[in-house]
């Protein structure tokens, strides 16, 4: 849900990006990447380091509690050139850690993407245009259980597509 909202938000405040996908559904598999990347939905995990090791110049014993912050990772500018700027077509976007690595990786993560690439091209085939609601200011969710970054609430104003169906009423 914070990641659908993530894209919804992104596509509702640029109208070019918006207009750009639509012409151009092939784009929303890279979309969905960079929406993962640029809005983490779970901001850091734990593990307990199983052996002494040194990461970054830290040394880290064994046992102890090391918490990997996705996020930031996922803003590092070693890795993502300008990572604060949502680029559509970022070539190495799907090298994001939102959904972990490791043995442990997200095993709901094709399912995920598959869910985000459904919703994203039905919504640009059935809506004209997308703006965020001045009256209703977004309400951000911060922390949780799972260290959670998203939206409580995200209210956009959308036009729908017009459609002959109201006037021709499908055969059911
Ligand atoms: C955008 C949506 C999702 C995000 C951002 C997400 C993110 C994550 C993250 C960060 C982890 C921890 C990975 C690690 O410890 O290295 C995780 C684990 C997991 N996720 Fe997801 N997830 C999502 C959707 C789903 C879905 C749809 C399912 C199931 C249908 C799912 C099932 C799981 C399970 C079972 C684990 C534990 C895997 C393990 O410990 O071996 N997730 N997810």
């Amino acid at each position: 849900m914070h990641s659908l909202l993530g894209g919804f938000g992104i596509l509702a405040q640029d109208q070019a990006l918006f207009y750009r996908i639509k012409e151009q559904p092939e784009l929303i598999k890279v979309f969905v990447e960079e929406v993962l990347r640029y809005r983490t939905t779970i901001q850091a995990i734990a593990r307990i380091s199983t052996r002494d090791t040194e990461i970054g110049g830290v040394k880290i014993p064994k046992g102890a509690v090391v918490i990997p912050v996705l996020a930031n990772g996922n803003l590092d500018s070693k890795k993502f050139e300008g990572p604060e700027t949502f680029v559509l077509g970022r070539p190495n976007a799907n090298q994001h850690l939102t959904f972990g690595k490791g043995i442990h990786t997200c095993i709901g993560a094709p399912l995920a993407r598959r869910e985000m690439q459904l919703t994203f091209e039905h919504a640009i085939k059935t809506i004209k245009s997308i703006t965020l609601d001045p009256l209703r200011p977004p309400i951000p969710h911060i922390g949780g259980s799972t260290n959670e970054y998203g939206f409580d609430s995200l209210s956009v104003k959308i036009e729908p597509m017009p459609t002959l169906d109201l006037i021709f009423p499908r055969a059911t």
